[in-house]
């Protein structure tokens, strides 16, 4: 296998200078439908750090003010700059990464965006260390309301620690909300070992169903597929990589309550969160203001006991699924058009 801390160091650190070193179209992000206050937010943020912005979706999600969010392996620093306003000066954003050069970009404009953001006192924190052993950087149990990442955990070979260490770190009812990319199949030893291949977000990929393996291992609710890109690797690449197919999907996973609600409910969106006239939980749960619908039980339960509960109201009903099912990221009619892909 490729993928070491100091294979993958040295492609973020030494090989990659900004986003135009990128071999292949895995590493960028579409532009997607971005709301005004995420382009408003993207657009204080200093050139150098926009330079080196290798994430493959739109890792933002709503009702930000107040949070304390977490972004694993930020890089350079832009989500955690665009967060570090969404959240506002009463919340805070930790960003982690493990290649010095990359936290070195991201420290330099600290107070650069703390003067751009109008703030007294800076909200970020850029820590060096492993996604994967967030103790080591001093990140408690139950202390996170919303973690990010964005094309991170492909590139780490151990994904059953991150996912450990998410479930350990965020607060009941707290949101794992993340772009990465995944395959449909198993990729060959070959090309897991290709070292451009793993640095470009492509051989590290996890195949979409170990995901849901994973939450389930760690307590974790099954993840709720936001939006997915499918993506085509150069020819001169591909070759080690087969007939696999690979696609750039940002995900919603929830912390469940302890004690989880069971009843059965149709939940209707207040339309009170900034901007949001749909509230997009999953590709296949679109809430529109003032439309009930029902939902499947743990799906309900979650968004109950989450940040998103003061926007909802929850009626009883009748017949609704206890689970949800999980969405095929490779099926093209949920697809949104090819974009690109990771990183
Ligand atoms: C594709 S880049 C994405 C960076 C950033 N999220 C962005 O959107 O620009 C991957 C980043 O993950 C970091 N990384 C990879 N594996 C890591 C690990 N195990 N622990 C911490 N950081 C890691 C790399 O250093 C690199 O900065």
């Amino acid at each position: 296998m490729s993928g070491t801390h100091d294979d993958v160091q040295k492609y973020y650190g030494k090989d990659l200078t900004c986003s135009d070193d990128l071999k292949t179209s895995a590493c960028t992000t579409p532009a997607a439908a971005m709301s005004k206050s995420v382009k408003k937010a993207l657009s204080k943020i200093h050139d150098e750090v926009l330079t080196k912005y290798y994430g493959c979706g739109l890792c933002i999600p709503p009702a930000l003010e107040g949070a304390r969010v977490l972004d694993l392996g930020c890089g350079a620093g832009r989500d955690v700059y665009a967060i570090a306003q969404l959240v506002g000066e009463s919340g805070h954003v930790i960003g982690v990464d493990m290649t010095e050069e990359q936290l070195e970009t991201a420290r330099k404009y600290e107070d650069f965006h703390r003067q751009a953001f109008g703030y007294e006192k800076s909200n970020v924190t850029f820590k060096k260390g492993l996604i994967e052993k967030l103790g080591d950087v001093g990140i408690e149990d139950n202390s996170i309301d919303v973690i990010v990442s964005n094309c991170v955990i492909n590139l780490v070979p151990d994904k059953e620690s991150v996912i450990k260490e998410v479930a350990r770190v965020l607060k009941e009812g707290g949101e794992l909300y993340f772009s990465d990319v995944y395959s449909d199949k198993e990729i060959s030893e070959a090309a897991r070992k290709d070292y451009v291949l793993w640095g470009e977000c492509i051989s590290g990929a996890l195949l979409w169903t170990d995901l849901y393996d994973l939450c389930e291992e760690f307590e974790l609710s099954p993840p709720l597929l936001v939006e997915c890109h499918p993506f085509v690797v150069q020819e001169e690449l591909a070759e080690k990589l087969g007939s696999t197919r690979f696609v750039s999907a940002t995900y919603r996973i929830f912390k469940p309550s302890t004690s989880p609600s069971n009843e059965k409910v149709k939940v209707t969106y207040n339309g009170q969160i900034p901007e949001v006239e749909t509230f997009e939980l999953a590709a296949n749960y679109q809430l529109k203001k003032d439309v009930a619908k029902a939902l499947p039980v743990d799906v309900s339960a979650d968004l109950r006991a989450s940040r998103y509960e003061k926007f909802f109201v929850f009626e009883k009903t009748g017949c609704v699924p206890s689970q949800a099912r999980p969405l095929n990221p490779f099926n093209k009619d949920i697809q949104t058009e090819n974009a690109g892909g990771c990183c």
